[in-house]
């Protein structure tokens, strides 16, 4: 573990560029680079911004899909994911507005933009690196206790557990908080070549123990990266306290 939440964004924004460096991306062959959103990354996308600024990596051959996003939420609504990762992250460096992939919560038909998300990824061959954060209950994306770890990208229903938690950002009102979730499968994350895990409070704890300790089991989806090649868990050091 390291020591602070910003030290492991630190160590997750190093570990990005080193990897988009090294594969040496071009217009014909980009970076494929699975994000997220929550309060967990927020660390790596400004250390993200500052080694883009200081010329460490460009973002121009970087195609990236995020992993999530609320159904019915207008886009503009300052917790779409489309509004935060645009704030927190794409309008301050250099990538291509074309090379964003987002889901769409307010698609008139969900069930056909889920098979475009899913088209789109399999066109690029492969996501090359997925960062995640996880949720309180284990959640990996909006794969709540009980997806099925061969799911494919689709709408959830976000459990209480997870609208209660995401209430801190609508007023603590969890009446505000959507009901719906597009979502990456859990069979969707585990095809990334790379999956990386920021892992970052006590509240996380039961979580972490569960992915790495715990068996491999719908419950806790994130313990499906127990059947990943190559998966990292980036953790500060409150949220290893039951490990
Ligand atoms: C939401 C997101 C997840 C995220 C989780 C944890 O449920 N869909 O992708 O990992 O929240 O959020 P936080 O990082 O704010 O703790």
């Amino acid at each position: 573990p390291l020591n602070t939440a910003a030290n492991v964004g630190q160590w997750a924004a190093r570990h990005i560029v080193d990897r988009i460096n090294a594969f040496h991306p071009t217009a014909d062959k980009p970076f494929i680079l699975g994000l997220p959103t929550g309060s967990t990354p927020l660390e790596a996308y400004k250390a993200l911004i500052e080694m883009h600024k200081s010329g460490q990596v460009s973002f121009k051959h970087v195609v990236t899909f995020n992993m999530d996003e609320y159904v019915g939420l207008p886009t503009e609504h300052p917790e779409s994911y489309y509004t935060f990762m645009y704030s927190n992250f794409f309008n301050h460096v250099d990538i291509p507005p074309e090379n964003i992939n987002l889901l769409n919560g307010n698609a008139p038909d969900i069930d056909a933009e889920c098979r475009r998300y899913e088209e789109k990824i399999k066109s690029y061959g492969k996501i090359n690196l997925f960062m995640g954060g996880v949720g309180n209950d284990g959640h990996i994306a909006f794969n709540e206790p009980g997806s099925s770890l061969a799911s494919r990208t689709r709408i959830k229903t976000l459990t209480q557990e997870t609208r209660r938690a995401n209430s801190r950002f609508f007023d603590n009102d969890i009446e505000q908080v959507p009901r719906y979730a597009l979502t990456v499968g859990v069979g969707t994350l585990l095809d990334a070549e790379e999956v990386m895990i920021l892992v970052i409070g006590h509240n996380k704890a039961l979580a972490l123990q569960a992915a790495v300790e715990g068996n491999v089991n719908h419950m806790w989806t994130i313990s499906c990266l127990q059947l990943h090649a190559k998966a990292i868990m980036v953790c500060d050091e409150p949220s290893t306290s039951e490990l």
